[in-house]
């Protein structure tokens, strides 16, 4: 951890949730960290915030990923879970195996400075402001998980549609990750007109982004075309909510053909960026009748978030830090969060309650190989959720934020 932002809170306790670390770990945070702190407006640029480790994952290949297959990964698990309904959406593959398979090397002709572009601005943008990587490991996963990776979540409202962006859930999603595709598009409207599509540029940001934080690097080709298609109504029952059973949960998840060990994998993208009050704040101060603070939140941090998102109501700004332990570094310190109390959403703590989740849990915390060998799986196969490459399903946008026929 190096800067933090000058805005942040540091409280009088800051220092309980680190204590409750391990610090012989190497991923134990060098210095305390701050629990909470006003976030600006989440269309904004926030300020800086944790910065980003540039250490290179163990996992990272400097290989591109070979020619992607439609299929779904030989690493994931198809099975569908306890939790799936008896007649759940396909389990097998998202990915229809007719259409054209994406490449890895798609713009090698048409753009050849495509990823040189991607990378140099994604580097300019995460070094300025290091909350975008999480901010746009978020934005992919609400791509993605609302009819696939096809750039629909980059679409703003307008006169005759109000788009996924303005959903309610996707309203906290953050201006940064937005901007830096936004560049990017301009950057290669320039090198090679209509070429690029916004779907393929917000995947290739993530994969760099992730690795800037600190996590592994995953496999992924290009090819998607844009969707043509963007309604905010499209989003329940298509993303999962912080109120959500378990067994919704998987459910959804095995939707999407992924395993309870993907799910898992996946949620470690907790171990970056922030919550708004608002979405834990019944933890603290509604919980039940005659208990108003969850008792599976660590005393120590359940006092630390009270006293910082006390204004919470007037000031809907306030935000704490996912992973309170190392809030800007993608490690597994997340996981070993978990059982001491330190999951911020409850659907963070429900991990560690239910017995399907919690070995894999234990399993992460204590071997962070496995987690980034398990999350760049993932990772890969949500890159490829019913990625539409038929131009009758899609296109290529002149701009990120509008349909060309706009
Ligand atoms: C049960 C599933 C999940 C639920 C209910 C959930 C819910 C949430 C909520 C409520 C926030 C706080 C948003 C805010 O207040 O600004 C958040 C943040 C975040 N989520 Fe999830 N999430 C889930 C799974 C995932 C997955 C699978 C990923 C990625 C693979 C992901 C990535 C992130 C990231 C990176 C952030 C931090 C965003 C930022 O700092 O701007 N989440 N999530």
């Amino acid at each position: 951890m190096a800067v933090l932002p000058i805005s942040v809170i540091f409280l009088a306790f800051i220092s309980i949730p680190y204590s409750i670390a391990n610090p012989n770990s190497p991923n134990a945070s060098p210095k305390p960290s701050p629990v909470a702190s006003p976030k600006p407006s989440p269309r904004a640029s926030p300020k800086p915030s944790p910065v980003a480790s540039p250490k290179p994952s163990p996992l990272a290949s400097p290989k591109p990923s070979p020619v992607a297959s439609p299929k779904p990964s030989p690493l994931a698990s198809p099975k569908p879970s306890p939790a799936a309904s008896p007649n759940p959406r396909p389990l097998a593959s998202p990915m229809p195996s007719a259409k054209p398979a994406l490449r890895a090397d798609y713009y090698k002709a048409t753009c050849p400075d495509f990823e040189k572009i991607v990378r140099e601005f994604v580097h300019q943008k995460q070094t300025q402001s290091p909350s975008t990587a999480a901010g746009a490991l978020r934005v992919f996963m609400h791509d993605c998980f609302v009819d696939g990776c096809d750039g629909s979540v980059l679409i703003s409202s307008n006169a005759f549609n109000v788009a996924e962006r303005d959903s309610d859930i996707n309203l906290s999603l953050p201006g940064d990750a937005f901007d830096v595709v936004i560049k990017i598009k301009n950057a290669l409207e320039d090198a090679c007109p209509g070429v690029v599509s916004c779907a393929d540029i917000l995947t290739a940001s993530t994969r760099n982004l992730v690795v800037m934080a600190g996590g592994p690097r995953f496999n992924v080709s290009f090819g998607r075309k844009d969707g043509l298609v963007s309604q905010a109504a499209r989003i329940p029952g298509n993303l999962p909510t912080n109120n959500m059973t378990m067994d919704e949960i998987l459910k959804m998840f095995a939707s999407k053909g992924f395993s309870i060990q993907e799910y898992v994998a996946l949620m470690g993208a907790h171990t970056i960026g922030f919550a708004h009050c608002k979405e834990f704040s019944d933890r603290l101060f509604k919980f039940a009748p005659n208990q108003p603070t969850d008792p599976e939140l660590n005393p120590k941090y359940a006092e630390a978030l009270k006293a910082a998102c006390k204004n919470h109501e007037q000031n809907i700004t306030m935000t704490a830090f996912n992973d309170v332990m190392s809030p800007g570094k993608f490690d597994n310190s997340y996981f070993r969060g978990l059982p001491r109390g330190l999951g911020l959403l409850r659907v963070d703590n429900m991990l560690v309650k239910d017995p399907r989740t919690k070995p894999l849990v234990d399993q992460y915390a204590s071997n962070e190989v496995k987690f980034f060998a398990d999350f760049a799986a993932a990772m890969e196969k949500l890159s490829l959720l019913e990625v539409k490459t038929d131009p009758k399903d899609g296109n290529v946008r002149r701009r990120c934020d509008a349909f060309n026929d706009a």
